[in-house]
């Protein structure tokens, strides 16, 4: 991330803070965010795309500090859920900074978006349409504003479990197959939604930025005409995580898409719902190494106290990431280890190849960069191993945000009957 150094004691600091000290207040494993990143990514986004024009998707990572904290800087937020909605909320984001997304919301989870006041329902379906028909005749709130979610066709080069822009897909409504079209005409003639644009997503840790380029061109040639003034192009945006890999800047990533929007005179209606690209390189993991065990002519195993619980990425995506040690981060790394975890199975594999110096050793400290979005927000209690807590690091002060969960917490929702 932006703040990372090397203290006067040779240990890695974040945010001004040694990785050591935060290790030793909060235990391990812990997140370990850079404040000061994540503002200057929401930054970089707004001057990218202009104020009002960035939904931060929280689903990436969500805690009440980080809602406040996108909001502060002049982020809207996406929200993916009742409870996302909630948690945002709950940090005093106003209902009206908030776009509600999802594939099969519940009549539930409208209802609360509808009551609250929601900026945009992002709608995903025609029974979602049937939905909204029933509560506007139930008068539970103003008319919403809606925009429908499109699937434009364009592939995103990138894992088939978070490509979401081709045709076959559970998302949104298909343009090739004359569904979208449809769902702007029923849209248009319901009293119950007021139609105000199109969405489309077409994919996760995408690096090509023509990709995005080639959406908004769909999806402009499909909103012009048919006169629909939002036009919400996703998030999307890669991020590098292992040496050697290059992804745009959101910066790049801006130009590209805005050029391509002001060729085709839609520029000043585009906004974007970067996740990843904001939350993933501000976070590093700082685990504890458990037990080192070497299978002459095999492998060795290095394991720490975490694992696929707080970062699922490497067993669902096969995803890489680096992993060295914060009391020598400059030391040369000949060792090659399996990077795993304490969960009991196979495959609860953090790294499957690790490059670590040689003198690693039990109780060593290690940290792995780049894990600020999808991992704390995906984590589990798997094993019933208390989740992580999340740290703050900016100026030197190490500030709290989210309690590692206790053993009480375990059973906090536990009826023994
Ligand atoms: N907007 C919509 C409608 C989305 O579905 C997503 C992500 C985003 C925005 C934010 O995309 P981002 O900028 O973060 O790429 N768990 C997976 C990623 C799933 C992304 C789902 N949707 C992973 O860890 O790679």
């Amino acid at each position: 991330s932006d703040n990372t150094a090397v203290g006067a004691d040779g240990m890695l600091t974040v945010g001004g803070c040694s990785v050591a000290d935060v290790a030793a207040e909060y235990g391990t494993p812990v997140f370990v965010y850079d404040e000061a990143h994540l503002r200057s990514r929401c930054r970089e986004a707004v001057g990218a795309f202009g104020p009002e024009r960035v939904i931060y998707a929280t689903k990436a990572f969500l805690c009440r500090a980080m809602a406040r904290l996108a909001y502060d800087e002049g982020l809207l937020l996406d929200v993916a859920s009742g409870g996302e909605l909630h948690v945002a909320m709950s940090a005093g984001v106003p209902a009206s900074a908030c776009t509600l997304h999802g594939n099969n919301k519940s009549v539930a989870e409208l209802r609360q978006a509808i009551t609250a006041g929601v900026r945009h329902i992002i709608v995903d379906s025609f029974d979602e349409l049937d939905r909204l028909d029933m509560l506007a005749a139930e008068g539970c709130g103003p008319t919403p504003q809606v925009v429908l979610r499109i699937t434009p066709g364009v592939s995103a080069h990138t894992h088939e479990f978070i490509a979401t822009g081709q045709d076959d897909s559970k998302f949104g409504f298909n343009l090739g197959n004359g569904d979208a079209v449809k769902a702007v005409d029923r849209a248009r003639r319901s009293t119950s939604v007021d139609l105000v644009g199109v969405h489309c997503h077409i994919g996760s840790n995408v690096f090509e930025a023509s990709s995005f380029a080639k959406a908004a061109e769909v999806m402009a040639n499909f909103a012009v005409p048919l006169d629909l003034p939002e036009l919400v192009l996703g998030g999307g945006l890669g991020v590098a995580y292992v040496a050697g890999e290059e992804a745009p800047t959101i910066t790049q990533w801006g130009n590209v898409l805005l050029d391509a929007c002001d060729a085709l005179g839609v520029r000043s209606r585009v906004s974007v719902e970067p996740g990843r690209s904001i939350a993933a390189a501000a976070a590093m993991t700082i685990y504890t190494v458990g037990t080192i065990k070497t299978i002459p002519g095999v492998r060795t195993y290095v394991s720490v106290d975490g694992g696929m619980s707080d970062n699922p990425r490497p067993v669902l995506y096969g995803s890489g990431y680096e992993s060295f040690l914060p009391r020598a981060v400059d030391a040369p790394r000949d060792l090659t280890a399996r990077l795993v975890g304490k969960h009991c199975e196979s495959g609860d594999v953090l790294s499957f190849e690790a490059r670590l110096p040689t003198d690693i050793a039990v109780g060593d400290l290690l940290a792995m960069p780049v894990t600020g979005a999808y991992g704390q927000s995906m984590g589990s209690n798997y094993n019933k191993i208390t989740r992580p807590p999340v740290v703050f690091c900016a100026d030197g002060d190490a500030k709290l945000v989210v309690r590692r969960e206790t053993f009480d917490d375990l059973l906090a929702t536990d009826i023994y009957p």
